[in-house]
């Protein structure tokens, strides 16, 4: 699918890597949807990206992913693609997961992406098509220590979309995933549970734009999955 002219929803666009997809799909000629719960940064994003539809949504909350659809529909009459993009990381040892912690990441990293491509479905079948990336994490393909109650959202949705990859192709719609490893966000400093090591790592951490590039190459080319690697650090 090309990008330009398409109608994109990105939830999670106040920052991070939502936040550079907006802008790289919006300088492509996308006509994109802003979605996340910080009004503030919506707002000053559409000044930013003029034609962008902000709207305030909270993805865990159905009534508001419903308005979500409801006004990307009315301003633009289709909906393209989605990238279910917003989710939080809980980065403690197993022993010390909460369980409501661990209840709330699972409802935004799972539930929430859920909740969006059945959203999204009946507007792309009537058009005959589209196209939805999920993001999930370079965590889920490894057993990391310290970060498994995160890790195990991610390996859910990445269950979730491939079997929606097979279930939704006879309509036409193509669901891919995106890989991100550590990338300089907000993502370290907002986890829900725990903390980021504050450890050099041993390699430089992935810029939101070049994720960004990723996922929206996924959208061109319907590749089933892009696993994103690092850089090694310079030398010191
Ligand atoms: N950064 C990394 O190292 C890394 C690595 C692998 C995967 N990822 C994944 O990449 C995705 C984007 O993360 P990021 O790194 O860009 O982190 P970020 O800068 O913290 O962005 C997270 C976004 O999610 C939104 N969000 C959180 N809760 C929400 C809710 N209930 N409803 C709507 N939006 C919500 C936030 O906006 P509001 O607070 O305004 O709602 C924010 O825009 C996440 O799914 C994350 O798991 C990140």
């Amino acid at each position: 699918m090309e990008i330009v002219d398409r109608v994109m929803i990105v939830t999670g666009a106040s920052s991070g890597i939502g936040a550079a997809t907006v802008r790289l799909a919006h300088q492509r000629g996308a006509r994109v949807v802003l979605a996340a719960r910080r009004a503030d940064r919506l707002e000053e994003l559409a000044v930013e990206l003029p034609g962008s539809l902000p709207v305030t949504t909270d993805v865990t909350q159905p009534e508001q992913v419903a308005r979500l659809i409801e006004q990307a529909l009315a301003a633009f009459g289709r909906i393209d693609a989605l990238v279910n993009n917003a989710g939080q990381g809980l980065h403690v040892p197993l022993e010390q997961v909460e369980p409501d912690a661990f209840r709330e990441v699972f409802e935004l990293n799972v539930l929430a992406p859920l909740a969006l491509m059945q959203a999204v479905l009946p507007a792309m079948r009537r058009q005959g098509g589209g196209a939805i990336v999920n993001i999930s994490s370079g965590t889920s393909r490894m057993a990391l220590p310290g970060v498994a109650a995160y890790a195990s959202t991610k390996a859910a949705l990445n269950l979730l979309s491939n079997t929606a990859r097979a279930e939704f192709a006879k309509d036409g719609i193509v669901v891919s995933l995106v890989y991100p490893s550590v990338t300089a966000t907000e993502f370290h400093q907002v986890l829900r549970q725990g903390a980021t090591s504050s450890r050099r790592l041993p390699f430089e951490p992935q810029t939101p734009e070049s994720v960004a590039e990723a996922i929206l190459r996924a959208i061109e080319t319907g590749e089933a999955e892009i696993v994103l690697g690092h850089t090694p650090a310079p030398a010191d």
